[in-house]
C-alpha cells in the first residue's frame, strides 16, 4: 500500500550485490528522497531470507544493475510500494528536467535541461545526460558514460561504462551499448553494439542479462544492515 502522506518512509533496497550496496550507501548519504521525505533504511533483499513484502509498506529502491531485472521487479511491486526518486547531493539536475518515480542518480552525475528519465532508470556515478534527451523505463547507464543532447533511449537499455552516445540518436528498447563504445548511428531494439565507432556485436540474449532472475527477487531482511556481497551475487 502506498504511503504518500508520510513524511518518513521505511525503505528497502532490492538487490544483494555490489549495485545494492552502492544504492544503500547512496540512500544513507542522501537521507531523503527528492521530495524531502526521510528514507529510513530497513535493509537489503536477500535470497536467504523469508519474503515479507506482503506484510510491509513503504519504499523500495532498486539496487540492481541489470535493466530487465529492474523492470521485472518494478512491475511486480509498483502498485504496492512507493519507488522514491533518490539523487546524490553531488549530482546536478536541471530544474526543467523530469525524473519519474524510482529514478536513482548517483554521485557526480550531470543531467542538464529538459531531460526526461523514465521510471526505475538508474544513472551510475559520473554520467552525463544532455539537453532534451529521453531515457525510457528501467534503463541503466554505467559509470562515466555520456548521453549527448537529444538522444532517445528506449526501455531497458544498458549503456556500458565510459560509452558515448552522440547527439540525436535513438537506441531501441532492450539494446546494449558496450563499455567504451562511441555510438554514431541509431541502434535497433535488442541489438548489442561495441567499439569506436560502435558496430553490432549481436542480439541481446538472456545470458547478456545474466538470466537467473530468481536470485534478485525481493526477499527482505528487515532491519538488517548491508552485508558484503558474495562474488556470485554481483549484478
Ligand atoms: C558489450 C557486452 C554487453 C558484451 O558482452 P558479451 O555478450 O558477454 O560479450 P563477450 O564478453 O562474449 O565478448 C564477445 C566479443 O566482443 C568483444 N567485446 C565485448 N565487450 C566489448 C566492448 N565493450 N568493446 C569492444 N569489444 C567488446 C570481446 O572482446 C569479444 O571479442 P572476440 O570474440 O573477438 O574475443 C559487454 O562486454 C559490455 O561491455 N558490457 C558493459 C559492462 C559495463 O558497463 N560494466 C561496468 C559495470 S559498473
Amino acid at each position: 500500500m502506498a504511503t504518500g502522506s508520510r513524511t518518513s518512509l521505511p525503505t528497502w533496497v532490492l538487490g544483494n550485490g555490489g549495485q545494492a550496496r552502492e544504492t544503500a550507501d547512496l540512500i544513507s548519504v542522501c537521507g531523503h528522497d527528492r521530495g524531502g521525505r526521510a528514507l529510513e533504511m530497513r535493509g537489503l533483499v536477500d535470497r536467504d531470507d523469508e519474503p515479507r513484502l506482503s506484510e510491509e509498506t513503504g519504499a523500495l529502491v532498486l539496487g540492481i544493475g541489470l535493466p530487465q531485472v529492474r523492470a521485472r521487479v518494478y512491475e511486480r511491486f509498483a502498485g504496492a510500494f512507493e519507488f522514491p526518486v533518490v539523487v546524490h547531493p553531488t549530482a546536478v539536475v536541471g530544474a526543467s528536467s523530469h525524473l519519474a518515480q524510482g529514478v536513482v542518480i548517483s554521485a557526480g552525475c550531470v543531467v542538464t535541461t529538459d531531460v526526461t528519465l523514465g521510471p526505475g532508470t538508474l544513472l551510475n556515478p559520473r554520467v552525463g545526460v544532455g539537453h532534451d534527451s529521453v531515457l525510457g523505463r528501467c534503463c541503466v547507464v554505467n559509470p562515466g558514460a555520456n548521453i549527448s543532447g537529444g538522444v532517445h533511449l528506449g526501455d531497458e537499455v544498458l549503456v556500458g561504462s565510459g560509452a558515448t552516445v552522440l547527439q540525436g540518436l535513438r537506441i531501441g528498447d532492450g539494446a546494449v551499448v558496450g563499455a567504451g563504445a562511441v555510438v554514431t548511428r541509431d541502434v535497433p531494439p535488442g541489438v548489442v553494439v561495441v567499439g569506436v565507432p560502435a558496430r553490432p556485436l549481436g542480439r541481446r540474449t538472456d545470458s547478456t542479462e545474466a538470466g537467473d532472475m530468481s536470485r534478485h527477487l525481493p526477499q527482505i531482511r528487515s532491519g538488517s544492515p548491508a552485508k558484503p556481497a558474495r562474488p556470485q551475487d554481483e549484478s
